[in-house]
């Protein structure tokens, strides 16, 4: 009973407490980040192809960093990419606005213990029961591989957005 208090106290406070202990690590053993929505703002983007609004997130190690130019960014930094299906703003159409929730990705550098991928270690969970994507570990190739056109940028491809 009184476990139960707890979780409903925990549940009210900070709903997304309870939902990450219930997401399943990726097949590489990278953990979901339940607070990307709260790290600071790295860049939007849109993908054409897919019809995808996204925002690029960043935990306090990366955004220091990226503030301050360093590049590569140091181990601790995690990098969140999350999208969004885009649709017409119902009352005003020629405005494409996020509509349902596609994925999240994540981006975790440790130099070391991902020194095979650039240092990053690679996380997608999938739709709003934020299913691990990949079969086994070797998902990962098919980041890194895509990732490769931009190693001369620490496999980054978004910069910080411009502001005056
Ligand atoms: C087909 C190419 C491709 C694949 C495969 C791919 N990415 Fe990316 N990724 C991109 C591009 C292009 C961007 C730039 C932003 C965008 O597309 O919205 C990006 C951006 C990111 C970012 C934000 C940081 C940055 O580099 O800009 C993260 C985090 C990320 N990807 C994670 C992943 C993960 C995890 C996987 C594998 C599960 C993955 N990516 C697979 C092309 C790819």
């Amino acid at each position: 009973m009184k476990r139960l208090m707890l979780l409903i106290a925990i549940s009210i406070i900070s709903p997304e407490l309870i939902s990450a202990a219930n997401v399943p690590v990726a097949p590489n053993g990278i953990a979901y980040y339940p607070e990307y929505m709260t790290w600071k703002f790295v860049a939007p983007s849109y993908r054409e192809d897919k019809g995808h609004i996204r925002i690029i997130t960043g935990n306090e190690t990366a955004i220091a960093a990226l503030q301050a130019g360093k590049n590569p960014l140091p181990d601790g930094s995690v990098l969140a990419k999350v999208a969004w299906k885009a649709e017409k703003h119902p009352s005003f159409p020629v405005a494409t606005v996020p509509g349902a929730f596609v994925q999240v990705e994540f981006m975790v550098k440790d130099a070391k213990k991902y020194k095979e991928t650039g240092g990053w270690g690679f996380a997608r969970f999938v739709g709003n029961e934020l299913k691990p994507y990949g079969k086994d570990a070797g998902f990962v190739n098919e980041c890194f591989q895509c990732h490769t056109p931009v190693a001369h940028n620490d496999y980054l491809f978004t910069k910080i957005v411009k502001t005056p």
